[in-house]
């Protein structure tokens, strides 16, 4: 606990649909009471005389749905309670949704398949983290896809996922992460390779719509799919085309009106298009708070965050290893192989050579066994990070997750980068 955190105990007393917010810049800990009343994280309900503890980078809104009293112990960078908030705006979307589900349960067919869109910074993930709340509050079990490959919240960046969502998020931590279903993409934006990024999303939307079907409860659930703030050009083409993929039926457009608008003129009439108000809360994030917030992830996937986690440490032969990237730099169609084109050339496995190129770079363990079997229709088993090459004995050692051995698979090759400084 630092000094600050002995120094300094307020209580607040936030009204009926009122919130707490308070951000954590510095390298200080912040700690959370709820002394009396109802409130709730993002969805997730704050249990009575609690100490929940909030780290730097935290940016936090609790909010009261009957008002209550908090104790914060500690002195957070900014901190103020809000009045003005579009809580009760999600909480009737997540009603009309809830609806849904109730009919599909009863007709034993399939729930709301609902998008979240919007530009950078308007609280995508965070109003996908209160409907997914709301849903398990009542007992449902849907699906959360993550198709954000910079800034997801499911496994690390370069990579799009699902995930079953069957209890509220962590307050401090937030979903449970186990068993996500994970697609290799290996750039940390769509545009590094759009056709690729096309073929990762209908795999993703395939694969999680068979598994939605293997369980009556989540079929009925539905599922919640968050997206980038990518939304000109070619990434307003992405959202139209997860639209189709995952047959999404509602379109939840946070903030702004133009995207709503072409929106509702390009999807089938039957898709519900609706204009939500982004909070005032959202705290805009510079590039370089994004990069951080991506090698954090992927920090954490190796070592743990509150918790730790003990990685190991491998060898593998280079002859051992069959390493792919898919999608090679673009060449003219003149220059390809008869009848191929080259938007083909960014979907295809390119064998890789092991050498110091690989160094620092993640590799992802694919499903596959061959490159035979489409590693693009495959997920992934998991990820190491190439944290030394020897050319002399021609290994390369890895980070891993799990203990030796490794899975015999096709390792695919990631444009992230992790410099593990441990
Ligand atoms: N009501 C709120 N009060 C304070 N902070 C908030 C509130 N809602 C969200 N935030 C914080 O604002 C930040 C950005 O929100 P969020 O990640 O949901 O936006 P996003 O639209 O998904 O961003 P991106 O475009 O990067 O995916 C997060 O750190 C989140 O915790
Ligand atoms: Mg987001």
């Amino acid at each position: 606990m630092t000094d600050s955190t002995k120094e300094s105990t307020k209580e607040f007393t936030l009204e009926r649909d009122c919130e707490l917010r308070f951000e954590i810049e510095s390298k200080t800990q912040i700690i959370v009471e709820l002394k009396s009343g109802f409130a709730e994280l993002y969805g997730t309900e704050l249990v009575k005389a609690k100490k929940y503890t909030f780290i730097q980078g935290a940016k936090v809104a609790i909010f009261s749905y009957q008002g209550c009293v908090l104790v914060i112990k500690g002195t957070p960078d900014v901190c103020y309670i809000a009045r003005e908030t579009p809580m009760i705006q999600y909480l009737n979307t997540h009603s009309a949704i809830e609806q849904m589900r109730e009919k599909a349960d009863e007709r034993g067919t399939t729930g709301p398949v609902t998008l979240v869109v919007g530009p950078t910074d308007v609280g995508k993930s965070t109003l996908c983290r209160i409907l997914l709340n709301y849903a398990v509050r009542l007992g449902h079990r849907p699906i959360y896809a993550d198709i954000d490959v910079g800034q997801g919240s499911i496994s690390i960046p370069g990579t799009i996922c699902s995930l079953l969502i069957e209890r509220p998020a962590h307050i401090e931590e937030g979903f449970s992460q186990l068993a996500p279903l994970v697609i290799h993409f290996g750039h940390k934006a769509p545009d590094f390779n759009n056709e690729l990024y096309k073929i990762c999303v209908s795999t993703l939307a395939d694969i999680t719509m068979e598994r939605l079907k293997e369980d009556k409860r989540t079929q009925s659930s539905g599922v919640i799919i968050n997206t980038c703030g990518w939304v000109k050009g070619q990434g307003y083409q992405h959202l139209l085309h997860a639209t189709k993929a995952f047959k999404a039926g509602i379109i939840l457009v946070l903030d702004q009106e133009r995207l709503y608008n072409e929106l509702l003129r390009d999807v089938d009439s039957s898709v519900k298009v609706v204009f939500l108000p982004k909070s005032g809360g959202v705290v805009e994030r510079s590039q370089q708070a994004r990069a951080e917030s991506r090698d954090f992830r992927i920090r954490e996937y190796f070592y743990g965050s509150r918790s730790p986690l003990y990685p190991h440490s491998i060898d593998i032969k280079w002859a051992d290893m069959k390493v792919y990237k898919i999608g090679a730099p673009s060449l003219p169609d003149s220059c390809m192989p008869l009848g191929m084109k080259a938007a083909d050339n960014m979907t295809k496995p390119w064998p890789i050579q092991p050498g110091p190129q690989l160094l620092h770079h993640i590799l992802a363990l694919s499903f596959a066994e061959n490159v035979e079997q489409d590693v693009l229709k495959k997920n992934i088993w998991g990820f190491v990070c190439v944290t030394n090459v020897d050319v002399e004995r021609q290994t390369i050692t890895v980070l891993s997750p799990q203990p030796r051995p490794l899975p015999n698979t096709v390792m695919l090759l990631s444009e992230l980068q992790f410099i593990d400084s441990h």
